[in-house]
C-alpha cells in the first residue's frame, strides 16, 4: 500500500505547455474510443498507415482449397511476415501457435459453404471473439444478393453494435455474388453500405477502372483481397495500383500461399504496400531469383 507520510505535493505542472490532443492516422477513425484505437494500431503500420494482413480463412467455405491442405506446414511459416492474420476461431485454436501474438482479423460470420449457397450466414458470439483475443471482426456482407442481402447487413450491424461494447472493430467483407459485376459502381456501393452500417474497415475487391471512385466515396481504410491466383507479378502490380489509388492495405490470400515461393511473395507484398516499391523491383528484389 502506498506511504500515505510524506505525501509530497506535485510541483511540475508543466504551465505553460499545453498539452497534446492527437489525430489518429487512420481515415475516418478519429472519434472511436481508445480500445479500438489501440487494436487497429496493432493491425495498421503506424508509419505507413498501411497493413499486410495474411487470409487464410477459406476453408470455411471451401475446405481445404490448393495451399490451405496443412495449415500448420504451408501458412503458419508466413505468419510473422504478415501484420495481422484473418482465419477462423477453428484453424486459430487448432494450428495457430498464441505465441506469435500478431493481432486476428476473426472470420466472425459463418453459415452456408461453395456447394450449396453462398452468404448464408449467421453471427458468432462475442465472449468468443473476446476469448480469442480478436482485434477485428471480419463479417460478409453480400449486397445485392436477392437472398441474402438484408440477413447479411443485419449480420454486420449486430456485430458493430455487440463489437463496439467491447472496443472490437468490425470489418465489412463485401462478398460477390456469381451474378454481380465486380465494377467500380458496384464495389463502391457495396463498400458504402458496410461504412455507413458501421464497419470501421472494409475490404473489398481491386478493379482496374475507377477504383479511385471506391476509395474516395468510402470515409474508413479500405484493404483489397487478392482473389483469385494471378502470376506473381500481375498480383504485386495489382497491390501496388490498389495502394497508389487509395487502399489502406491488403488481406491477400491465394496470391500469396499459393505463390511458387510464398515468403518471397509476402516480403515482396509488404516492400509493395509498405514502401511504395514498384512490382518490378520488388519482383527483382524477391522472387525472380527465389
Ligand atoms: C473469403 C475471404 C478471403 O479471406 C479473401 O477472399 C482473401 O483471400 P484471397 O486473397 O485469396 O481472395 O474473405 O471470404
Amino acid at each position: 500500500m502506498a506511504d500515505n507520510d510524506n505525501v509530497q505535493s506535485g510541483k511540475n505542472f508543466g504551465v505553460g505547455t499545453p498539452q497534446k490532443t492527437e489525430g489518429y492516422f487512420l481515415k475516418g477513425l478519429t472519434h472511436l474510443d481508445w480500445g479500438m484505437k489501440d487494436r487497429l494500431s496493432r493491425i495498421f503500420n503506424q508509419q505507413s498507415g498501411k497493413s499486410v494482413m495474411l487470409a487464410f480463412d477459406h476453408g470455411y467455405i471451401m475446405g481445404p482449397t490448393s495451399g490451405l491442405e496443412r495449415i500448420d506446414l504451408t501458412i503458419v511459416p508466413l505468419i510473422g511476415y504478415a501484420d495481422c492474420i484473418m482465419c477462423t476461431r477453428g484453424i486459430l485454436r487448432s494450428v495457430v501457435p498464441p505465441t506469435f501474438n500478431k493481432p486476428v482479423s476473426l472470420r466472425y460470420s459463418a453459415g452456408s459453404t461453395v456447394l450449396t449457397d453462398l452468404n448464408d450466414e449467421c453471427v458468432m458470439d462475442i465472449e468468443e471473439a473476446v476469448r480469442l483475443n480478436a482485434s477485428l471482426l471480419a463479417v460478409m456482407v453480400a449486397v445485392g444478393d436477392p437472398k441474402h442481402e438484408g440477413q447479411t447487413i443485419r449480420n454486420l450491424t449486430q456485430t458493430v453494435d455487440v463489437g463496439t461494447k467491447f472496443g472490437i472493430p468490425t470489418m465489412g467483407v463485401t462478398a460477390v455474388g456469381k451474378e454481380l459485376v465486380r465494377d467500380a459502381r458496384y464495389l463502391a456501393m457495396s463498400s458504402r453500405v458496410c461504412a455507413e452500417n458501421g464497419a470501421h474497415v472494409v475490404k473489398t475487391y481491386y478493379c482496374e477502372k475507377d477504383f479511385e471512385q471506391v476509395t474516395n466515396s468510402v470515409p474508413v481504410p479500405i484493404v483489397i483481397a487478392g482473389g483469385k491466383k494471378l502470376p506473381e507479378k500481375e498480383a504485386l502490380e495489382m497491390a501496388y495500383r490498389a495502394i497508389n489509388e487509395g487502399a489502406a492495405g491488403v488481406d491477400m490470400g491465394r496470391n500469396i500461399f499459393q505463390a511458387n515461393n510464398p515468403i518471397a511473395m509476402i516480403q515482396a507484398v509488404r516492400d509493395v504496400v509498405h514502401h511504395g516499391s514498384k512490382p518490378e523491383e520488388a519482383f527483382k528484389k524477391w522472387i525472380s531469383e527465389s
